[in-house]
């Protein structure tokens, strides 16, 4: 497996937080922890970070879907004319043809952001110099050159609307519940779909209906706890970035350390494994294509509160085992129940 640096061909791989290709554009760091090329053209993933006022301008893609996730500081994004305030934990999903753009609210603001279905995620070479640094520069936000977005609409699924930034007229409303389709919607921190299973607790962000089936993106909670068994799946890929807490990983017989910021990728194919090591570990899954939603369906049932129980819950891996046949998961120790 490939650590510290992305491969540039589809392959699993592990990068401790910080790593990856790094872009400068507008004051802003672009950390690619995923580009087209190391994922078989799945998906583009990257950590953006920047200061108070740090923007990027209105523009929307005509087939790429966006996603993302506020990990740090306050980000006002704009989507359709209505604007947000968004806080730690809270979710952006982004059809294609949503006009948006964002300004970083707080004095670290850092984001992740993925695109699917599309090159969109290479904007932010387009628009930035390749950097050297891991922390975005000191001295104050920059500005995106209006000169360089044609390039960048000559070259991507991009197009810039040419408005600026402004007070909205209305404020985005975050629902607290998935919508049935493709729209744009907000999630506050906690809110999406809750799954109990065992002792984690599973939120969907996306179902394989908000993104026509390009992928699923999930979050795992839970405590300290017995490592899951060793499996892979033929038809999609995993990725695991770690938000909080610690967990190990094993992926092609290695195993690492994960700490917030850490990110691994598991292509179709990969035998993995997890465990998770601290009381209170929270991960974020992006699932390519947007398949492998019935597996935790299967495994876990519905759950009204937004932390995990103290007490596990059930875990119904009798029903994963009845309709392993249908899900694309393949035990490698078959049968065998998680161990510690
Ligand atoms: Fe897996």
């Amino acid at each position: 497996m490939i650590t510290g640096k992305l491969p540039g061909t589809k392959q699993p791989y592990f990068l401790k937080a910080g790593e990856g290709e790094r872009h400068l554009f507008g004051g802003q760091l672009a950390t690619l922890i995923a580009r087209s090329e190391d994922s078989g053209g799945l998906f583009q993933i990257a950590v953006i970070s920047g200061g108070k006022g740090a923007t990027f301008p209105l523009h929307s893609h005509a087939k790429s879907r966006e996603a993302l996730l506020v990990l740090d500081g306050r980000l006002e994004l704009f989507l359709n004319g209505e604007a947000r305030l968004l806080s730690p934990g809270d979710f952006a999903g982004i059809p294609p043809g949503t006009v948006h753009g964002y300004r970083m609210a707080g004095y670290r603001t850092r984001f992740l952001v993925w695109n699917v279905n599309g090159d969109a995620g290479g904007v932010y070479a387009a628009l930035g110099n390749p950097y050297e640094g891991f922390v975005y520069p000191p001295d104050g936000p920059g500005v995106i050159a209006e000169s360089l977005l044609p390039k960048a609409e000559a070259s991507l699924d991009i197009r810039f609307s040419g408005e600026q930034l402004r007070p909205p007229e209305s404020c985005i409303s975050a629902t607290d519940e998935l919508p049935k389709g493709a729209s744009p919607y907000v999630l506050e921190s906690g809110d999406g779909e809750r799954l109990i299973g065992g002792d984690s607790l599973f939120t969907f962000l996306a179902h394989q209906g908000n993104s026509g089936g390009d992928f699923i993106s999930l979050t795992t909670q839970g405590p300290n706890g017995a490592r899951i068994p060793n499996h892979y799946h033929e038809r999609h890929t995993e990725t695991f970035f770690c938000l909080d807490g610690c967990m190990t990983m094993w992926a092609e017989g290695l195993e690492v350390a994960m700490a917030p910021g850490d990110f691994l990728h598991v292509p179709a194919g990969t035998i993995h494994s997890f465990r998770l090591d601290a009381p209170y570990t929270n991960f974020i899954g992006i699932l390519a294509p947007g398949l492998f939603e019935p597996f935790f369906r299967a495994m876990c049932d519905p759950y009204e509160p937004y932390i995990f129980p103290q007490k596990p819950g059930p875990l119904r891996f009798d029903r994963v085992m009845q309709r392993l046949h249908e899900l694309d998961l393949k035990l490698v120790d078959q049968g065998r129940p998680p161990q510690g």
